[in-house]
């Protein structure tokens, strides 16, 4: 059996592929105000800028390639078992050919019910509109986690941390919660990284190797390192 790999990521490792970090300098969160675009109260305000922040989103993922450091993680399934859980709700890992990942916050090429969570769609083309409904007849929201909800995979990966043999975080600020905490669920002794190029604030945390570089120069040394 392939030794089990985690790998936790951040919206750094999209940063080169085009795709804007959230507080980064000149990030996201800059430009808009998370209440007005990301948020349930948002959401029931005014339903159209929700959607028009959303639908700015899906165009970058789309029109964005995986890169470097996206690539590499696939070359790691050579040999070890690799389940990425991811923050990000672009595609790129599992266009760059990644097969375990899971998406905490969602996915922006999806939508959901608003009725019905179960009820989830791939949105055809970049826009998702108001009056696009569920087969139940409500309206269709962007399939993402919004400040304030529950994260309903966060479970799933508390147990995919504990099984970790190795454990990596690339490009993950590490502030936002439940998420940054999956890193006090993994064994102790195992060997964990982190691929930054910011100082980002981990504590107590045995056994890492903190890489202060960029996920598409970091990544692919550490996967040649670990393949020898
Ligand atoms: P942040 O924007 O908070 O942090 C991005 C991290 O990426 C920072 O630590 C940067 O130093 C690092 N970074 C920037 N360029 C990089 C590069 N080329 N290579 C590697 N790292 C780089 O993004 P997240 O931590 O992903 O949630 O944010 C967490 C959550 O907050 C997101 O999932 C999103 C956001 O609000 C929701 O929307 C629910």
């Amino acid at each position: 059996m392939k030794p089990k790999l985690v790998v936790f990521t951040g919206a750094g490792i999209s940063a080169e592929s085009g795709i804007k970090t959230f507080r980064d300098s000149n990030g996201l969160w800059e430009e808009y105000d998370i209440n007005e675009v990301a948020t349930p109260q948002a959401w029931e305000r005014n339903k159209s800028l929700v959607l028009e922040f959303y639908n700015k989103r899906r165009k970058q993922v789309l029109e964005a390639l995986p890169n470097a450091a996206h690539f590499a993680l696939v070359e790691l399934e050579k040999k070890y078992d690799v389940q990425i859980i991811t923050q990000n709700i672009d595609d790129l890992h599992e266009r760059a050919g990644s097969k375990k990942v899971l998406h905490l916050h969602g996915e922006i090429i999806k939508s959901r019910s608003t009725v019905d969570p179960a009820l989830i769609y791939k949105i055809k083309g970049a826009d998702l509109k108001l009056g696009d409904k569920c087969e139940k007849g409500s309206q269709l929201r962007p399939h993402i986690v919004w400040f304030g909800e529950m994260v309903p995979l966060m479970d799933n990966a508390y147990v995919i941390a504990e099984s970790a043999e190795i454990f990596m975080v690339v490009g993950t600020s590490m502030v936002v919660y439940p998420a940054a905490g999956l890193i006090d669920f993994t064994p102790a002794n195992i060997q964990k990284y982190l691929i930054d190029p910011s100082e980002v604030k981990v504590n107590g945390i045995e056994n890492l190797n903190v890489i202060r570089e960029k996920a598409s120069v970091g990544l692919p040394t550490l996967v040649k390192e670990l393949l020898k």
